[in-house]
C-alpha cells in the first residue's frame, strides 16, 4: 500500500523494439537494416537465431494489444522500423505505404484499447545503404533521419503525440561502432566518437519536426549506468571517471547544458557545426532514462583505458557477472543527476528497466519468475526513494512486454513479462505479468 501511494499518478508502460519483436523481415516491402546484415553473417548472434518468426508482432500485434490491455498500462513504447517505411533509403527515397499501414493499424488498435502509443523512431535498425556510406559517422545520415521523421509524423502525427527519437545512442556508439559487439560491428574505438554527435543531432533535428506535427513529447532515451571503480587505487578511480564521461556525461551534458564534457583525453574532435549545440540542447518535455545495472571498471593497458569487471557481492541476471543487480545504484544515479543538472533536467520517464533470467523455450503453464518480480520490485523501490529525495519521475516502463530477440544474444536471453515460444509465437503471461498488473491497479486505486 505504501508503494502504491508513492506511485500514484505515474504513467506505466511496457517496451519493445521493432527488430526485436516484429519478425517478418521480408514482408510487405520491408528493406534491410544493419541488423539484417548482422544476423545473417554467421557467428555474430550467440545462438544463431534468425530474429524471425519470434514474437512475429508484424502479424500478431492484435495479441500484443490485448495483452497490454490486460496488463492495464496506460502507454506502450514500441519502435518504428525505418526500412519498413522507406525500404531503400540511401539509394531510393520512395515511401512504402504497406509499411506505414502497419504502424497505422497498431496505433489505431492501441488508441481503441485506451493505450497511449509512444513510438521510438530509431531503435538501432539503420538502413543498410546509409551504413554503406558511413552510417552514423556520416552527417548525411542525420538529414535522412529528418526526412524519415517527416514521413512518419505526417502519417501518424494526427494520433500520436508522445514520441521518442533515438534509443540509447551510447550503446550504438560504444558497442556498435567502437567495440563491434552490436551492429554495425565496427571496431573504431575512440574514432567512433563522431557517431555520438550525429545521433544527438538526429534527435535535435527530429524533435522540432514532431512538435510541428502536434507532439507534446519528443525526447531521446538514454541508457545510464553508475560507474564504480574496482578499487581505491588512483588508476582505477581515473578509469571510472573516464568511463563515466563516455557512458553518461557525453550525453547528459550536451542535451541538458549544450556543451560536451572535456574529451581531450580521447584525442578525437567531434564534428560540431554552427547551430548544432542549440538543436541538441533545445529543451525536451521529458528525459527518457533507461537503467539496468552499474558498471565496475579497472584501469587497463588497452585497447581502451578501462576494462569492465564483475561487481563484487552483487547477484546477477541471466547475462551473468557483467549484469549485476544493484537497484541502489539506480537510485543514486537519479539523485546525483537531479543535483548536477538542477532545473535543466525535465521530468524523468524511466523508459526501460528489466532483467533476463534462464527460462525454458516452451511452456504449457505460467512461468513463476520470482527473480524478475524481485528485480522489478526493487528497482521500483529505487524509483520511489529517488522521488522521495526530490527527483521528479513521471513514468516507469518495463523492458519488455514480450520475450524477444535480444540482439547479439538472440533468443537466449528472455526479458518478457510474457513468455514467447519463438517457433510458434505462442504468448503465455508469466507471474511477473500478474504482479505488474496488480501493482498498476493498486497505484491507480
Ligand atoms: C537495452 C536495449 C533494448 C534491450 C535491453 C535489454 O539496451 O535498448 O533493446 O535489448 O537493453
Amino acid at each position: 500500500p505504501n508503494d502504491a501511494d508513492a506511485l500514484a499518478g505515474m504513467h506505466f508502460s511496457a517496451a519493445t523494439a521493432a527488430f526485436q519483436i516484429e519478425g517478418a523481415r521480408t514482408a510487405a516491402g520491408r528493406g534491410r537494416s544493419i541488423w539484417d546484415d548482422f544476423v545473417d553473417a554467421p557467428g555474430n548472434v550467440i545462438d544463431g537465431s534468425p530474429a524471425e518468426p519470434g514474437p512475429d508482432s508484424f502479424h500478431r500485434f492484435d495479441e500484443d494489444i490485448a495483452l497490454l490491455a490486460g496488463l492495464g498500462v496506460d502507454r506502450y513504447r514500441f519502435s518504428i522500423s525505418w526500412t519498413r517505411v522507406i525500404p531503400n533509403v540511401g539509394t531510393d527515397a520512395s515511401v512504402n505505404p504497406a509499411g506505414l499501414d502497419y504502424y497505422d493499424r497498431l496505433v489505431d488498435g492501441l488508441l481503441a484499447a485506451g493505450i497511449t502509443p509512444e513510438p521510438t523512431l530509431y531503435h538501432w535498425d539503420l538502413p543498410v545503404a546509409l551504413e554503406a556510406s558511413g552510417g552514423w559517422l556520416n552527417r548525411d545520415t542525420v538529414h535522412r533521419f529528418g526526412d524519415y521523421t517527416e514521413v512518419v509524423a505526417d502519417r501518424l502525427g494526427d494520433r500520436v503525440r508522445h514520441w521518442y527519437t533515438i534509443n540509447e545512442p551510447a550503446s550504438t556508439s560504444l558497442q556498435g561502432y567502437a567495440l563491434g559487439e552490436l551492429a554495425p560491428g565496427q571496431t573504431l574505438l575512440f574514432e567512433a566518437l563522431p557517431t555520438v554527435h550525429h545521433q544527438l543531432l538526429a534527435h535535435g533535428i527530429a524533435a522540432p519536426i514532431l512538435r510541428e506535427n502536434g507532439a507534446v513529447q519528443a525526447a531521446p532515451t538514454l541508457n545510464h549506468s553508475l560507474i564504480l571503480p574496482a578499487s581505491e587505487a588512483a588508476d582505477d578511480q581515473a578509469a571510472a571517471g573516464l568511463l563515466d564521461v563516455i557512458h553518461n556525461r557525453l550525453f547528459t551534458d550536451p542535451l541538458l547544458l549544450g556543451t560536451y564534457p572535456d574529451l581531450s583525453a580521447f584525442g578525437v574532435e567531434l564534428p560540431i557545426e554552427d547551430g548544432d549545440m542549440e538543436l541538441i540542447s533545445a529543451p525536451n518535455e521529458v528525459y527518457g532514462f533507461n537503467y539496468y545495472n552499474p558498471t565496475t571498471v579497472r584501469a587497463s593497458e588497452g585497447p581502451l583505458p578501462f576494462e569492465m569487471v564483475p561487481t563484487p557481492g552483487a547477484p546477477v541476471t541471466g547475462f551473468g557477472p557483467m549484469w549485476p543487480i544493484r537497484p541502489d545504484t539506480m537510485r543514486d544515479f537519479l539523485i546525483d543527476m537531479a543535483r548536477r543538472y538542477e532545473s535543466a533536467l525535465p521530468p524523468i520517464i524511466i523508459t526501460e528497466n528489466g532483467a533476463s533470467f534462464p527460462e525454458p523455450d516452451t511452456t504449457d503453464t505460467e512461468i513463476s519468475d520470482s527473480d524478475r518480480i524481485d528485480y522489478l520490485r526493487d528497482h521500483l523501490g529505487a524509483v520511489i526513494e529517488a522521488k522521495e529525495a526530490g527527483v521528479r519521475i513521471d513514468g516507469y516502463t518495463v523492458w519488455s512486454l514480450l520475450d524477444n530477440f535480444e540482439w547479439a544474444d538472440g533468443w537466449s536471453q528472455r526479458f518478457g513479462l510474457v513468455h514467447v515460444d519463438m517457433r510458434t509465437g505462442t504468448r503465455t503471461p508469466k507471474a511477473s505479468f500478474r504482479w505488474y498488473r496488480d501493482l498498476i491497479s493498486a497505484a491507480r486505486s
